[in-house]
């Protein structure tokens, strides 16, 4: 359109970031009553909430210093992005690549969400910041999971209409069939090995 016919301060800023989702191999299929897709099911309300086109999350801080110039190159976001994503578009068990993998929120998402994860980055200081944050992968995913929880009871005390049935694995009631073997998980402890390249061994426990 040129810029001859605009208010002289008529240029759009760039207000979103893409995020980009790929799946190695043609479509997916499941065997019949598959454990780990049952597992990692949503609860009713989290499904009708993440599967919306619009999110509201509020960012949260990463113990990243802005003066030392980390929080400028790692392009940081709430670990709840990556952590839905990952909840959305894999199921426990699977490996989730982060070519770009930064000071590593994608992977401990995927830590937490009980998931493994590979990583990439050609800046080899960002894997220190990894490995605090893998540090305490056990006591957030435990965090995670009861929040999850509570947050869940709190729904079918809310919509006692609603508590249609009982799930298998926790004191609650579910809305739907599909969400009564829901099996949240949290990490138990999380090894990282010397070799480069490195690798954080992260063992899972139900919740
Ligand atoms: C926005 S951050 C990634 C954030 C990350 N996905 C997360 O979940 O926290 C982008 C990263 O990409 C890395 N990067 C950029 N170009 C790259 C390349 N060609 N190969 C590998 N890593 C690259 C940068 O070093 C930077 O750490």
């Amino acid at each position: 359109m040129g810029s001859g016919t605009l208010p002289t301060n008529a240029y759009a800023t760039l207000e979103h970031e893409h995020v980009l989702l790929f799946r190695k191999g043609g479509p997916r299929s499941f065997p019949p009553n598959d454990a780990d897709r049952y597992a990692s099911a949503f609860f009713w309300e989290e499904r009708n909430e993440w599967f919306a086109d619009t999110w509201e999350i509020r960012g949260t801080g990463q113990g990243l210093s802005a003066d030392d110039g980390r929080r400028e190159r790692s392009g940081a976001f709430p670990l709840e992005v990556p952590l839905r994503l990952v909840r959305m578009y894999s199921v426990r068990g699977d490996t989730v690549l982060d070519p770009f993998v930064g000071t590593g929120t994608t992977s401990l998402a995927a830590m937490v969400a009980g998931r493994s994860s590979v990583g990439v980055d050609r800046d080899a200081e960002l894997a220190a910041a990894f490995a605090e944050r893998a540090a305490e992968a056990a006591a957030l995913s435990g965090e995670l999971a009861g929040e999850r929880l509570r947050r869940h009871r709190e729904f079918i005390a809310d919509n006692p209409e609603n508590a249609n049935y009982a799930a298998t694995h926790y004191d609650t009631r579910v809305v739907t069939q599909s969400e009564r073997d829901i099996r949240l998980s949290t990490v138990a402890d999380v090894d990282r090995t010397a070799d480069e390249p490195l690798r954080f061994l992260a063992t899972h426990e139900p919740y």
